[in-house]
């Protein structure tokens, strides 16, 4: 039988021969902390349900140390409070709301952040404390500080770092406040996403210091930033190639949606294909453009729906070709996608790591190519 550190061997050899690992440091780290404690339970989709169901998967059930280190997420909590151990057995449908991110992304994570040796470092989002285990032992328990907001969440995180042997300090609470009493930090990783980058982040992180962070909105794109903390308050960077995705901070949440219902308004002719809001890149385009809105819908019939004033916008196929656009309310949604899709592809459609990001104390703009191209204010 096929044992755990034989399993961390093989995950770190995998991650090592396509480019993920790199430093022996974190090597030796993937090589050490057993993923298992963080993930005694996890769920796992039921395959083909809809909508997405989940079933409970426990400790020592057939197969889930394989899964353990299939280079997996593994979702933990849904809705907020439900865990495994909370189901009868039985499928349960809900929304991820915390998980042990996938190994490899979690390290290549720590290797974009390029983070050295005595260096300070303040993680958003603690998990399952798998992540912050690796932390704790590349970088010493002295110098992590992992914040996360569920108190349910970190109390098991906490047994979990500690049955691992480490002792970074763990701290209950909204994340995007940060935690003064540990700053200065010389680097910051989130790994909850944001809608934009809280202010006391850029204060507690130290000039020239490097946040790595998710940006995200409510029609559910994300991009990958590394910025570097230029004064108190100010930063600058880009977005990083791939395609990285997590949880949004509750904070940042969308409000609850009621049921939608689709409205008449002015009718005209689309400039673009819908389904180019599809497209990772494009829908990440879509939602700079349409910050408060949520996207539904599937190729060229799209949804948006501004959760802040009610607008909406629809598309539908013609018949004969070209797609109808239905727009009412204060906010023409579709006029300013498509102004936006039209600039991105003008400038060349490039994928995310095309994009940078500018951060004043007059606002946060994400822009296409350098600082004085095509670009869109988040909604700070
Ligand atoms: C993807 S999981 C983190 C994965 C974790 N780093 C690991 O390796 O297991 C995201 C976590 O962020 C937490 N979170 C969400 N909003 C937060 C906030 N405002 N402050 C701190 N943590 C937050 C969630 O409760 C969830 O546990």
């Amino acid at each position: 039988m096929t044992t755990s550190a034989e399993f961390r061997s093989t995950l770190v050899d995998q991650l090592t021969a396509n480019g993920t690992l790199t430093d022996p440091g974190w090597q030796k780290a993937a090589a050490t902390v057993p993923r298992e404690l963080f993930v005694c339970e996890f769920f796992r989709v039921v395959p083909g349900s809809n909508p997405t169901s989940y079933e409970a998967v426990y400790r020592d059930s057939p197969g889930w140390l394989e899964v353990v280190y299939a280079d997996q997420t593994l979702i933990t909590q849904l809705d907020s409070s439900t865990r495994p151990s909370d189901t009868d057995g039985a499928p349960v449908t809900g929304s991820p709301s915390s998980s042990s991110t996938l190994p490899g992304l979690v390290l290549g994570m720590w290797h974009q952040l390029e983070v050295e040796a005595g260096q300070r470092v303040l993680e958003i989002g603690t998990g399952t404390g798998y992540s912050t285990a690796l932390g704790a032992h590349r970088l010493g328990d002295e110098n992590l500080v992992s914040i996360e907001v569920d108190p349910a969440v970190a109390e098991r995180a906490a047994t979990a770092i500690k049955a691992a042997g480490y002792a970074p300090t763990l701290v209950v609470g909204d994340g995007l406040a940060g935690h003064p009493d540990g700053a200065p930090y010389d680097r910051l990783m989130a790994t909850c996403s944001v809608r934009y980058v809280p202010q006391p982040w850029l204060y507690q992180v130290r000039p020239g210091g490097k946040i790595l962070v998710t940006l995200t909105g409510w029609s559910f794109a994300f991009g990958l930033a590394l910025l570097t903390v230029t004064e108190p308050g100010a930063a600058t960077g880009r977005f990083l190639p791939g395609y990285t995705s997590f949880m949004v901070a509750r904070p940042h949440d969308r409000p609850p949606r009621q049921s939608l219902a689709l409205l008449p308004g002015d009718e005209r002719q689309s400039r673009i294909d819908p389904a180019l809001i599809e497209d990772w890149t494009g829908g990440w385009v879509a939602q700079l453009a349409a910050p408060s809105a949520e996207r539904l819908g599937a190729g060229g019939q799209q949804v948006l729906s501004d959760v802040a004033t009610g607008s909406q916008a629809r598309t539908m196929p013609n018949p004969d070709g070209g797609w109808t656009v239905t727009q009412r309310g204060p906010l023409r949604l579709w006029d300013r996608v498509e102004d936006a899709v039209q600039a991105w592809q003008a400038a060349g459609s490039p994928h995310q790591e095309g994009f940078g990001v500018t951060i004043t104390d007059q606002g946060q703009r994400v822009w296409i190519g350098s600082e004085d191209g095509p670009g869109w204010n988040l909604p700070v």
